[in-house]
């Protein structure tokens, strides 16, 4: 989800309709807008879709300088207009927005609002009206905020809420969920995520897990959860707005397939110097070289990015390397070793699940680094170290690019501590040169659409499921391939590690089932090749992604020769560019497909 609120600025309903566009990415189930109107009648307007949807139904004279906004990834009721925020008080005079889950709403409910109407079934329902209820019974707004905050347990919120009879005041709570406050010029923002509001202004204020806000046109402020009054860190967001065009392409994704070879270039630019030799914090690589074991925690396709950095890094390093998912990790964590270091992987920096690794890492003090697209994130203020990946905003949902800056950037850092350790396998790594290579290789792939579109319309656009299979590194590039294709596609597809295959899964197959070979390891490549055999017997269509070096005249697409630690930064390429035509051609909508969100900040 995401949230966005103004007060003392007359554009305040195109601010945040436009706020809420540029946080569509988070969730776009619903979305709603509260204005308060200067003659005292208010303005709530919400709807189930897209922003789009929403501002076709806001009215161009609505005036008023206060409101809050929010789209919706939704969690708890259904995708209907009540269930939309933001919600209201019985008597409407206090409308709340809200990222996050209320783990014991029902509890509160039975307790303190029995008999109470209630419109939605939405935890944040039960949120505002208990406000009501504890100003009902005589408290001040802000202490019957402060007290219901006190009621809940376990749980995550970014809240902003609004009193109809105090209306330039943005009362505000955070906890676990991101929010910032933006201080502009003669008014004040708030928002989950700097993108939403850099059209008004770039300085931001850093509020803290458990902080309560009071934002009005010219101030701001910020109690910290003993009560007392604190002064919050600000900082400069500078983006280049044009960066987040999509200039003439239909989708964001097609943009950002074609975005990689010079998020390449980037990376290498800014992180190996003329000689070849990683740029990267003394510091950073210090604590790396000296620790005993490297636990890597992502979610989604970054997770995937970690299962690659981990070849590199132990290849690279000789350093032990686990990697995990997120949302498993926070709450089962394995046994740790002596000296752990911890490199959280994170597009966004805002996954809640990584978040909440990241929060139990920092409370036993041990080292992390934050790999992440978005500087000043929540994962990059937190931990120790930051590496920037350098790939401009990614919109799509679909994670592309930030999935091979992330490998590239592994490789970078492994080098580096693998270079500090005197490992061989590191210092002898030209990659410099063969991150060259990616690109131009990349650049030669993305060149072959048209063969690739055929490709989506003959085998997968009618298909109900298809596989990628391989082995090692290749087996985990399957993974993600076989996401993306699942994602905006929704043909059913699995990556899998291809010698399992025959070990129960192989009876699936059906005549005409896609299964793609992904073979880049001499070591392996024979091996694949027959388990790939073993479906077509068995009537798969099968299809390979194939390094040169290993190639045969029937492959389907062939793949430049590079290093094998760096092959998943060309063996991905077709299997992005196939999820993307195969949902093209199914007339869905690539970048925002259903029930998925970009950034997820619930756990
Ligand atoms: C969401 C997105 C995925 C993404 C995952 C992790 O589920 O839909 O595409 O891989 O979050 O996101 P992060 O920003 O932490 O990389």
């Amino acid at each position: 989800c995401g949230v966005v609120g103004v007060t003392g600025n007359p554009n305040a309903t195109e601010i945040l309709v436009s706020g809420l566009e540029k946080l569509q990415y988070r969730g776009y189930d619903s979305a709603g807008i509260f204005v308060d109107q200067p003659d005292g009648t208010n303005y709530l307007v919400k709807t189930t879709g897209s922003i789009a949807d929403l501002r076709k139904k806001i009215s161009p004279e609505v005036q008023g300088t206060a409101g809050i906004g929010h789209t919706r990834w939704a969690t708890h009721g259904g995708v209907t207009i009540e269930n939309a925020h933001p919600q209201f008080s019985s008597d409407e005079r206090f409308y709340l927005v809200h990222n996050g889950v209320i783990e014991n709403f029902q509890e509160l409910k039975d307790e303190y609002l029995q008999g109470a109407h209630f419109n939605s079934q939405t935890d944040t329902e039960v949120v505002v009206q208990l406000i009501d209820k504890f100003v009902k019974d005589g408290m001040s707004t802000k202490d019957a905020f402060n007290q219901t905050l006190g009621l809940l347990e376990n749980s995550s919120y970014a809240f902003m809420l609004m009193d109809r009879n105090d209306p330039e005041t943005i009362y505000v709570a955070k906890n676990k969920s991101p929010m910032l406050i933006g201080l502009g010029d003669g008014c004040n923002v708030v928002c989950s995520d700097s993108i939403a509001m850099l059209n008004v202004t770039h300085t931001f204020l850093e509020i803290q897990d458990g902080d309560v806000c009071v934002v009005r046109p010219n101030e701001v402020i910020v109690n910290d959860p003993t009560g007392a009054e604190v002064d919050r860190e600000t900082f400069e967001v500078s983006v280049d707005p044009t960066a987040s065009d999509k200039g003439t392409y239909p989708y964001y994704m097609l943009k950002e397939i074609d975005e990689q070879p010079n998020v390449m270039r980037k990376l290498s630019a800014k992180y190996l110097d003329q000689v070849g030799q990683p740029v990267i914090t003394p510091a950073l690589v210090e604590k790396l070289r000296d620790s005993d074991r490297i636990y890597i925690v992502g979610a989604g396709t970054s997770y995937h990015a970690g299962l690659v950095g981990k070849a590199q890094l132990e290849k690279l390093t000789g350093i032990p390397t686990e990697v995990h998912v997120a949302s498993e990790f926070a709450y089962e964590t394995p046994l740790l070793s002596e000296k752990p270091f911890f490199i959280f992987l994170s597009q966004s920096g805002e996954t809640a699940d990584s978040r909440q690794v990241l929060v139990n890492v920092n409370q036993k003090h041990l080292p992390s680094l934050t790999i992440t697209n978005v500087a000043n994130s929540t994962l990059s203020r937190e931990s120790d170290f930051t590496l920037l990946l350098e790939a401009g905003p990614e919109i799509s949902v679909a994670s592309t690019k930030a999935y091979t800056a992330q490998i590239a950037l592994e490789a970078i850092l492994a080098k580096a501590v693998g270079e500090a350790k005197g490992v061989a396998a590191a210092q002898t790594f030209d990659l410099k040169g063969q991150l060259a290579v990616v690109a131009q290789g990349m650049q030669s792939i993305v060149d072959e659409k048209n063969e690739i579109d055929q490709i989506a319309q003959d085998y997968f656009v009618q298909a109900n499921q298809a596989f990628y299979i391989g082995r090692g590194i290749d087996y985990t590039v399957s993974l993600e391939a076989a996401l993306k294709l699942k994602e905006i596609s929704y043909v059913h597809a699995e990556g899998f590690a291809s010698g399992e295959l025959k070990h129960g899964t192989i009876a699936l197959i059906e005549p005409g089932t896609p299964v793609i070979g992904i073979i880049t390891q001499a070591g392996t490549a024979g091996l694949t090749r027959s388990n790939l055999e073993e479906t077509a017997a068995r009537g798969a269509q099968t299809l390979s992604i194939v390094r040169q070096g290993l190639a045969r005249p029937d492959d389907t697409f062939v793949i430049p020769d590079v290093d094998e630690l760096l092959t998943p930064l060309l063996s991905v390429i077709p299997a992005q560019l196939l999820a993307y035509y195969t949902s093209l051609n199914k007339g869905l909508n690539v970048d925002l497909p259903r029930n998925l969100a970009k950034s997820v900040t619930v756990e």
